[in-house]
């Protein structure tokens, strides 16, 4: 741990240019273009004296968990780029409501990076089956056009929630009614890692480049 932080601490200071310094694994798909300092916004305080604080704690053996040569990436840096305006259907920030408590152990939905973990190369790097911890109960008598949602729900299908609906509505698409028609799970799969998104192109609001 120690070495690491000494390490991180050296790059740093070795090399100007943070694009230089390894990053901890593949971008994610999209991501190719992007700036490092998009996301690692730098911590408050000069780099020199974040270095120098780090490495007096370090040489003194003490733990080093001041933020050093970025804050911790956090919802705003995504947003500055994936605006929705509003109109997310699963908007990470209302999933701090105390009725979400159960999923926030589970699936923490109210942080981007949790489904989208940064460097691992994968668009979605929680599997995408995690609809259950919210989804259970669909209201009785309410008609849903489709398939039996509370038999899907009921069997622990939650595999199957994918190959009909995205998870943010930001595309239009025309929604399967049946399963027999539904998206197959590896285009699913191969989505949620780097492959081409099933729901097709047109997207509602585009990705800004910055
Ligand atoms: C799309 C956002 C994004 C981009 C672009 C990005 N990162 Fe990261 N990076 C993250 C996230 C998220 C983490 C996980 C840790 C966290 O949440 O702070 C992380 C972790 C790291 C870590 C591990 C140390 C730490 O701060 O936890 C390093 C080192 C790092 N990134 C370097 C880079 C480099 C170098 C680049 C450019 C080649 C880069 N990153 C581009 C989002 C990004
Ligand atoms: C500087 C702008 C910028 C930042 C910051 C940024 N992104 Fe992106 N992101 C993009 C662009 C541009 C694309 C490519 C969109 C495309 O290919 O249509 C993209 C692609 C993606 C994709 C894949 C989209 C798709 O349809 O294939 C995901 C998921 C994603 N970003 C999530 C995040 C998350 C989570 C964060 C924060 C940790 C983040 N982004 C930060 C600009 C950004
Ligand atoms: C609980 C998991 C989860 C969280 C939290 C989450 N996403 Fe996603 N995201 C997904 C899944 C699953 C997909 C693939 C299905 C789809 O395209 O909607 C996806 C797709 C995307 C895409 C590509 C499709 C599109 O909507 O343009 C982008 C960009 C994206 N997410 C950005 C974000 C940002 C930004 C945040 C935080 C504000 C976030 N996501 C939070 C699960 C999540
Ligand atoms: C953290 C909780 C949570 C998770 C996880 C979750 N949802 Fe939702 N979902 C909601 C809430 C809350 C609503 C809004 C319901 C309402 O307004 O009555 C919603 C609404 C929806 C809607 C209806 C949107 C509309 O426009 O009427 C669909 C479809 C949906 N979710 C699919 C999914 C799928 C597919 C997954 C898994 C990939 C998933 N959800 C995971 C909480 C969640
Ligand atoms: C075969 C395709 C298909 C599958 C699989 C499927 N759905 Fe649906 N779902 C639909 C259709 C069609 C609707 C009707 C509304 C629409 O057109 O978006 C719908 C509506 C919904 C709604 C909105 C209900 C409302 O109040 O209007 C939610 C929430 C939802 N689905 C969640 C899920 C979850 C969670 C799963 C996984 C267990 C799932 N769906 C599996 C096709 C599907």
């Amino acid at each position: 741990m120690f070495w690491a932080v000494g390490l991180a601490v050296f790059l740093v200071a070795a090399v100007a240019n943070q694009d230089e310094i390894l990053s901890p694994g593949p971008v994610n798909p999209g991501h190719e273009a992007v700036d490092c300092t998009s996301c690692h916004l730098p911590a408050t305080g000069s780099h020199r004296q974040q270095i120098q604080a780090n490495l007096q704690k370090f040489m003194a053996g003490e733990n080093t968990d001041a933020p050093f040569h970025s804050e911790p990436v956090d919802n705003s840096a995504c947003e500055d780029c994936h605006d929705r305006k509003m109109e997310d259907r699963h908007p990470a920030f209302r999933f701090k409501e105390p009725r979400f408590k159960e999923a926030r152990a589970s699936v923490a939905p109210q942080y981007c990076v949790s489904c989208h973990q940064e460097h691992t190369g994968k668009r979605v790097a929680n599997g995408g089956d995690f609809c259950g911890s919210c989804h259970r109960e669909f209201e009785e008598g309410q008609k849903i056009k489709g398939p039996d949602h509370q038999a899907l729900a009921d069997q622990e299908r939650f595999d199957t929630c994918l190959k009909c609906h995205d998870f943010h509505g930001n595309h239009r698409y025309k929604v399967p009614q049946e399963l027999q028609d539904a998206f197959s799970k590896e285009a699913v799969l191969y989505y949620l890692d780097d492959g081409p998104s099933p729901f097709g192109d047109d997207k509602i609001h585009a990705d800004r480049e910055q």
